[in-house]
């Protein structure tokens, strides 16, 4: 075993300058282990992964027992996988009509990616609306679709055609014509610190499309897989959009996204010209394994019709003079302090405490708290001590 901190900071690309540096040993439940066996509760899932949990038993029979068949075979697209099949038949039975067929990639970028490209392809059209503060991802055309300027501004050219509007903001969809392919939204904002729209809003977003043909992509890479209550956060909203995309959560731990969509537009991806996506390991067939296992958690143990209560668990004890605001749907939370300075202590404590609570891309004056569906009452109890502590402290 290597966790020698010098090969991780010399060897390995860094992309911050003061990384995180726990040394993972073990990781179960809603627990990280370190080296000195330090217990880390993990209060934000990886990152919005680990939604049923670090390494599920049942995940980990699924993978296990796939891996005793095949690994990879053939890319995306050719051979008759079992996993791969009956993902997209489980997938596709928890969604509206018009999402029934599913194309499984990598990550979240690339199902965004592939959305986009999917538009573009099936309306004729070249130009984009996006949201000003969204994030969907970090190659050149999600980046392209979101809206941080910093972050972008040392990657151009990026992809032109890209009109930028306010989310929740009834009077920019005007912006929406019969030239824009399509429109690309987070259901909810994440790395934006949790900007929850109205639903007049989305439903006004979903009107308009219709009316200029464009085609409506929700990003529910993060709020997606029960983060908000419910299986995906548009059913809270009375919409559906024409190509969804997912990710994250969706592999229960391992990698592999889709941008799902009526079989009428995505049939257009097979001509003109032909191959209009291809990937060499989307929809393999282990993480196809481990995420139909995923979906299987999520139902089996009702991990959905505990999640309001979870969240309004922390939202009433989440009290303190410091904290400005908190915004919250299901269990996907932003605690706004004064500044960002406060909010670098108290993540910073609440480590040192062993909670771990993370920044967002675009929000600096907040911290985010995403906790595994499965987390209990009494580790929320256990975990709001922890976070007033640190908050007293920094
Ligand atoms: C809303 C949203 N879209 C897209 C992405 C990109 O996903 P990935 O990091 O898997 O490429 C993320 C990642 O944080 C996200 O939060």
């Amino acid at each position: 075993m290597d966790l020698s901190q010098d090969t991780f900071l010399n060897h390995l690309a860094q992309t911050t300058e003061s990384p995180s540096l726990i040394s993972v040993t073990f990781a179960e439940g809603i627990y990280i282990y370190d080296t000195d066996n330090k217990r880390y509760t993990d209060l934000i899932s990886g990152i919005g992964v680990t939604n049923i949990g670090h390494r599920n038993p049942a995940v980990i029979a699924a993978i296990k027992d796939q891996l005793d068949k095949y690994l990879h075979v053939m890319v995306y697209g050719e051979y008759i996988q079992s996993a791969s099949n009956e993902l997209a038949k489980k997938l596709t039975s928890l969604l509206p009509a018009t999402l029934n067929c599913c194309y499984f990639v990598n990550s979240g970028t690339e199902a965004n990616e592939g959305a986009l490209k999917l538009a573009k392809r099936y309306t004729g059209r070249r130009e984009i609306v996006s949201c000003r503060q969204s994030y969907h991802g970090s190659t050149h055309g999600s980046m392209s679709v979101s809206g941080n300027e910093i972050k972008k501004q040392a990657f151009r050219p990026l992809l032109p055609d890209v009109t930028f509007i306010n989310f929740n903001n009834v009077e920019d969809l005007s912006l929406i014509t019969d030239k824009t392919a399509c429109v690309i939204l987070e259901t909810i904002q994440g790395d934006a610190g949790v900007r929850i729209p109205s639903k007049d809003y989305l439903k006004a977003v979903r009107k308009r499309c219709n009316e200029t043909g464009a085609l409506l992509i929700l990003d529910e890479i993060q709020c997606g897989m029960g983060r908000t209550g419910t299986l995906f956060a548009f059913e809270q909203f009375e919409i559906a959009p024409d190509i969804l995309t997912i990710a994250k959560a969706f592999g229960g731990g391992l990698p592999i996204g889709a941008f799902i969509s009526d079989k009428k537009v995505m049939g257009c991806l097979t001509h003109d010209p032909m191959l209009g996506h291809i990937t060499t390991f989307g929809g393999n067939p282990v993480c196809c394994a481990s995420a139909l296992a995923t979906l299987h958690v999520i139902e089996e143990e009702q991990l959905l019709t505990g999640v309001e209560e979870k969240g309004k668990l922390f939202e009433t004890l989440l009290r303190h003079p410091k904290i400005k605001e908190i915004r919250r749907i299901g269990l996907m939370f932003a605690i706004d302090f004064e500044s960002p300075e406060i909010v670098n202590r108290i993540v910073l404590k609440a480590k040192e405490l062993g909670v771990i609570c993370y920044w967002f891309l675009s929000h600096p004056h907040s911290f985010r708290i995403a906790p595994p569906l499965t987390i209990t009452k009494k580790q929320i109890e256990e975990s709001c001590e922890t976070i007033l502590k640190a908050i007293d402290n920094a």
